[in-house]
């Protein structure tokens, strides 16, 4: 009877009102909600928002061996997550990473287990997924960062909540549009806080940023903008835009991942390789990708 009735309370604790609600649909992405727009001056991302952002785990944990000690990938499939490629490769040549961890809403909280604040707020457990793969992009130049792109294979599928989703790909009737002057919005992990933070990001022609900031990086396959808020991101920080149908936004869509940042006059200046112009290598090194028309 003990026995059963301490089966019975672990199991109450395992599936808490946050944790039993339905499982969401596994073919969804970019998960849009408007309400979120409203909460863009305080730059904390909820645990149900940008919950593609994932965090590379070296042999010896997050803290890296580049600039800022740390990066950050987006799940773009179930088994997909790209990220820069300098975040692997240095001059050696050889890819090193171990995992990834997805639905990190506080980078200090252990992973894997279900976190409650002492107000009741639960935050379902983050999951560490080890990697199969790291497939480095055949033109990317260390020295330069051009075609910095990593497309990185977990060992087996994330499971998909509201706290770990993937971000679509951008939908082909986008493929050609102009990135500058656009309105992206950028969200990640950074090196003084605790959460998930975003920020909007207004994107400005090459050579302006160029003028503003000779040292960073950029090509033609990068789009480049300030921040609105000065808040600097690890690298690999997604910027996606909002796809709309008709007179809705339908979801997010994934523009680029952070390969640069700098400031500039107190303010941040970042470059994104642009990723649709990636598409067939990426294809290439994964199973399933989702475009949402
Ligand atoms: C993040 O998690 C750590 C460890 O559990 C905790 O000490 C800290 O207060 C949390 N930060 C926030 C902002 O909730
Ligand atoms: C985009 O441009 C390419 C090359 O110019 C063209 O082949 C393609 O049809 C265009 N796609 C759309 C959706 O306009």
């Amino acid at each position: 009877m003990l026995d059963r009735i301490a089966v019975l309370l672990l199991l109450v604790g395992l599936f808490g009102p946050e944790v039993r609600s339905a499982k969401v649909d596994d073919n969804q992405c970019g998960a849009f909600n408007e309400d979120q727009m409203l909460q863009m001056q305080s730059t904390f991302a909820i645990p149900s928002e940008h919950q593609w952002v994932a965090r590379i785990v070296y042999g010896k944990g997050f803290e890296g061996k580049i600039r800022d000690n740390g990066c950050l990938g987006v799940l773009v499939s179930k088994r997909t997550v790209l990220a820069p490629a300098h975040c692997f490769v240095q001059y050696s040549g050889v890819a090193e990473a171990f995992s990834v961890h997805l639905g990190v809403h506080n980078k200090s909280a252990p992973v894997g287990v279900r976190v409650c604040e002492t107000d009741g707020y639960c935050v379902r457990p983050s999951q560490e997924i080890k990697l199969a793969e790291i497939a480095i992009h055949p033109d990317y130049d260390s020295r330069t960062l051009k075609n910095s792109l990593a497309v990185l294979t977990l060992q087996r599928d994330a499971k998909i909540y509201p706290n770990v989703m993937p971000i679509c790909m951008p939908p082909p009737s986008l493929l050609n549009e102009t990135l500058v002057a656009q309105t992206f919005v950028v969200a990640g992990l950074r090196v003084f806080e605790d959460l998930r933070l975003k920020t909007w990001v207004n994107t400005l022609s090459r050579g302006f940023c160029q003028s503003k900031v000779k040292t960073l990086v950029t090509s033609s396959n990068t789009v480049c903008g300030y921040h609105k808020q000065p808040v600097a991101y690890y690298l690999g920080a997604p910027l996606v835009g909002m796809q709309k149908k008709g007179h809705v936004t339908q979801n997010f869509y994934l523009v680029g991942i952070m390969i640069d940042w700098r400031w500039e006059n107190n303010r941040i200046m970042s470059s994104f390789l642009a990723i649709r112009n990636y598409m067939d290598f990426i294809r290439q090194n994964s199973n399933s990708l989702i475009v949402r028309s």
